[in-house]
């Protein structure tokens, strides 16, 4: 027997009270990506939803659904026609917030505009950033190096991000972007839902302004000049220019507000870790398959969602027509019935089946990019400081809602 809003077997184990005592809320029926115990209990509740429960529902807000196992979540980002984007992607959206091109439209619209994106960060471009990537590297821990110490979130994870995709790629200054990291985080993670729109909407105003700026500037032949250019929608209309801003948004926040989790835990891991540190000093080669375990295993995109334009039956729950589910990607990246001890790290991990970038349509258009961020981090990192460690009482803090970031990380070398 299952629970009607969950497809959760009916157990000691997901009773309403063991899982308030476990996890402290009914993570079954009641399911909170913003409830501060979740935040605390991160590993322990993926692991037990993605064994337990291939769906939960949660009754914040308009309430949510959230798919768990591997297989669900893939079939559900591959069928966009029943789980549509176009509504949005975060839970409880706040009213007014313009939808984000291309990641809240569905098919012809979003394949215009990543027919035209793609190109701009394909493999082979991103491998032409890859050497200011590995400088921008160097640069930043110059800036630490000889104190000895480093907060490595502030100074290290939260920036490199930022330089690599706004420097590099977009070719813009980078003396705003400690206010664009600062809308984007609490654009993101604010418990208060105004807030988050008003950052937000500051990020937008920003980014607007800039792309007006570069209208009236010699062509670049760059990505801001394909935004600018736009493209042409299926009933023959251009594409109106909030949806060029929108692009340029939803750019940023997937160019900062992710790579830094990976970062920071992988760091975090090393230092704690002087074995698997050792493993990656002894054989550098290691380290490309190394972001792949890190990248599954600490998931910057926890669940990002849909809704559904039609009833439909997940792992034997019916979901309504109408209905805001989220496709939990953290948890699809444990699923133990497509790899063997999913809760452990093992750097060495063969043909690493995750889907931290996503799957279908809206598979992340940055991972060339990320990947380089992570390995020349990496590289970089333990060539200049091969021995690390957690600074006394400067154990990792961590932010969780439908993404999850590291907050702050003390180390000292
Ligand atoms: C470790 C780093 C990153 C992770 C884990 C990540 C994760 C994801 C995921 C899971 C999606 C799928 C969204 C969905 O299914 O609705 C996505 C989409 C997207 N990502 Fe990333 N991302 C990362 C880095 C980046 C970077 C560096 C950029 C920009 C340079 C970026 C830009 C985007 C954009 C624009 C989309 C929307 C694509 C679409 O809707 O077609 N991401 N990302």
């Amino acid at each position: 027997m299952t629970q009607e809003s969950s497809g959760c077997p009916v157990d000691p184990e997901t009773t309403p009270e063991a899982l308030i005592e476990r996890f402290g809320r009914d993570l079954v029926n009641d399911f909170d990506l913003d409830d501060p115990a979740f935040n605390t209990n991160f590993d322990e509740t993926l692991n037990f939803m993605v064994r337990k429960c291939p769906v939960v529902h949660s009754k914040v807000g308009r309430g949510y659904y959230l798919i768990n196992t591997q297989d669900d979540v893939r079939a559900a980002a591959q069928n966009w026609k029943t789980f549509s984007s176009a509504k949005g992607y975060m839970p409880n959206r706040p009213e007014g917030l313009p939808y984000l091109m291309p990641e809240e439209s569905d098919p012809p619209i979003h394949t215009a505009w990543r027919r035209v994106l793609n190109p701009h960060l394909s493999p082979k471009t991103c491998l032409g950033y890859e050497q200011a990537v590995r400088d921008d590297v160097d640069a930043l821990i110059d800036q630490f190096f000889d104190r000895g110490t480093c907060e490595f979130i502030s100074e290290f994870g939260a920036l490199l991000p930022g330089w690599a995709f706004f420097k590099n790629v977009l070719g813009v200054p980078i003396d705003d972007l400690a206010m664009l990291v600062n809308g984007v985080e609490e654009g993101t993670f604010s418990l208060d839902m105004e807030e988050r729109g008003r950052k937000f909407g500051e990020v937008f105003a920003y980014l607007d302004a800039h792309l007006k700026w570069r209208s009236t500037q010699p062509a670049r032949g760059d990505l801001i000049d394909t935004i600018l250019a736009g493209v042409t929608y299926e009933d023959g209309t251009q594409s109106p220019w909030e949806h060029k801003v929108s692009i340029l948004v939803d750019l940023t926040f997937g160019g900062i507000a992710t790579t830094t989790f990976v970062l920071g835990s992988a760091i975090h891991h090393l230092a704690t870790h002087p074995d698997q540190l050792q493993l990656l000093l002894d054989d550098p080669s290691l380290i490309e398959n190394a972001i792949e375990e890190y990248a599954r295993f600490y998931p910057p995109v926890v669940a990002l969602g849909r809704t559904t334009t039609a009833d439909v039956e997940v792992a034997g729950t019916t979901i309504k027509e109408g209905e805001f589910v989220m496709l939990a990607y953290a948890c699809a990246s444990r699923d133990p019935r497509h790899m063997d001890e999913p809760e452990k790290i093992d750097l060495a991990r063969e043909g690493i089946p995750h889907s931290t970038f996503g799957v279908g349509p809206h598979r992340c258009i940055g991972s060339n990019l990320a990947r380089i961020e992570l390995t020349a981090s990496l590289e970089g990192w333990l060539r200049r400081i091969p021995s690390f460690r957690v600074k006394p009482g400067g154990e990792p803090t961590y932010v969780t809602g439908f993404l999850r970031s590291m907050r702050t990380l003390h180390l000292e070398w």
